[in-house]
């Protein structure tokens, strides 16, 4: 075995852990690079986010401006470590703010969750109990449910699912939730628990001989959420797209952007990479509002593989002379509790936003993921992405030489129309600065 394993880590004091790591990595400046990071008056805060803190790990905030979403203007606020990503998000955002911008609708607020549980005897005792189970589940919740209620939201519906045919004995109570402003993960994971041991006390009180016959194995959220959605959509008449491009008309555009993403509409190696155009967009301001970006992830995937084929989320539909360019998407987002009220810069990014409800944020979040993607297969079918790519991507590469300003710009200058990479660049470095500059 390689490497040792430590005992205890999460008890040592921060300075400890961080030269115990400084020991793994050989590197004795690691601790003092790492403390470079530290925020000077509110470390304790983000120390608070999560286990076992060394240090913060810093991503660019920044901002894309002039989304025209139903006829409000957002500057939108990203955290992301992608180059080109706030550009083409903010270039989209720009073209279609004079083509009427983005319309969104959220759809539905539901979210599910399930006591999945496997049940050794007949399932029509369960069945015919079923109603007097409901009215235990939801007395013995209701003190957990009472502040969520009062917000207006809570429990709105309890079924029992049966799921014998698929896996023997396993069956499933599921139930929906309306969590208001919140995301909701922590109420309705605490309710289902609830009505876990609700439900078992049931079987106990009421068939104690069957007790041995019910084995609750879990109770969890789902992060597939089709009934909480949100949809998008920009349209215009086609002849509004006639200046996208020098090489085509408005009308050449829309077919070949249509034939695009159906092409992610019926196959999955694209769409993958399709909805990752959408995520570039959905992620960044999913992370800078303090929400959880992994829920979001995999319930956008889960959606994408509902029909049983992994799609794009997006489609193109050209009616006569109309573009209209939609996107359907499940979004479990919050704007009250979680790290969106712990946050200091994501309360901030909620303010550039201001402070929206979480319907409405959801309405931001969709139309910029439809921005990204409108970018993203905008520069495909034209220019293909790396040039904008790259352009970004030089001046990472020439971040990482000491250069001054116009020997900066000489260099753009030169690779304006060249294959970039790093090695080029240290290369014209090399033939026309060294011994000038470096
Ligand atoms: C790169 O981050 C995203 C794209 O690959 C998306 C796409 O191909 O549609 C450009």
């Amino acid at each position: 075995m390689e490497g040792e394993f430590i005992n205890g880590f999460s008890k040592l004091p921060k300075e400890e852990k961080l030269r115990f790591i400084s020991d793994v990595m050989n590197d004795p400046d690691f601790p003092s690079e790492a403390a470079s990071y530290w925020h000077p008056e509110k470390q304790e805060i983000f120390d608070a986010f999560s286990e076992n803190t060394i240090s913060n790990f810093y991503l660019p905030f920044g901002i894309a401006p002039n989304f025209l979403i139903n006829n409000k203007v957002y500057h939108v606020p990203m955290v992301v470590e992608e180059s080109s990503v706030v550009a083409a998000a903010s270039a989209a955002a720009k073209f279609w703010s004079v083509r009427g911008g983005f319309q969104a609708k959220v759809i539905s607020t539901i979210k599910k969750g399930h006591v999945h549980f496997v049940w050794l005897d007949d399932f029509n005792i369960l069945k015919e109990a079923f109603g007097a189970i409901k009215i235990k589940l939801m007395d013995e919740t209701s003190s957990l449910t009472a502040n969520m209620r009062e917000r207006g939201g809570g429990i709105i519906h309890i079924e029992l699912e049966d799921f014998s045919q698929k896996l023997n004995n396993y069956y499933r109570i599921a139930v929906d939730f309306q969590t208001a402003d919140s995301m909701g993960a922590n109420f309705i994971n605490s309710v289902l628990e609830a009505m876990a041991g609700a439900f078992r006390n049931f079987i106990l009180g009421t068939f104690p001989e069957k007790a041995d016959r019910l084995e609750i194995i879990m109770s969890i959220l789902s992060n597939h959420v089709p009934d909480c959605r949100v949809d998008s959509y920009l349209s215009c008449p086609i002849e509004q797209l006639d200046t996208i491009d020098e090489n085509f008309t408005g009308k050449e555009f829309a077919n070949k952007f249509k034939t695009a993403v159906d092409i992610a509409c019926i196959d999955p190696y694209r769409a993958a990479t399709h909805n990752k155009g959408i995520m570039n967009g959905i992620d960044p301001v999913v992370i800078v509002t303090g929400n959880d970006f992994r829920a979001v992830e995999a319930g956008v995937h889960a959606w994408a593989a509902s029909s049983g084929t992994y799609k794009s989320i997006s489609q193109v539909n050209l009616d006569g002379n109309n573009f209209k360019f939609s996107l359907s998407m499940p979004l479990a987002i919050g704007t009250v509790g979680g790290l969106t009220s712990l946050h200091p810069m994501a309360k901030r990014a909620m303010q550039i936003l201001g402070n929206p409800s979480a319907s409405e944020l959801m309405t931001i979040i969709a139309s910029v993921g439809l921005a990204s993607n409108f970018s993203a297969i905008r520069a495909l079918i034209t220019k293909g992405i790396q040039q904008g790519h790259m352009k970004m991507h030089l001046s990472n590469i020439l971040l990482s030489f000491n250069l001054e300003p116009f020997q900066k710009a000489e260099i753009e200058a030169y690779f304006h129309e060249k294959k970039i990479s790093h090695k080029a660049v240290q290369n014209y470095i090399n033939e026309h600065f060294l011994n000038n500059a470096l």
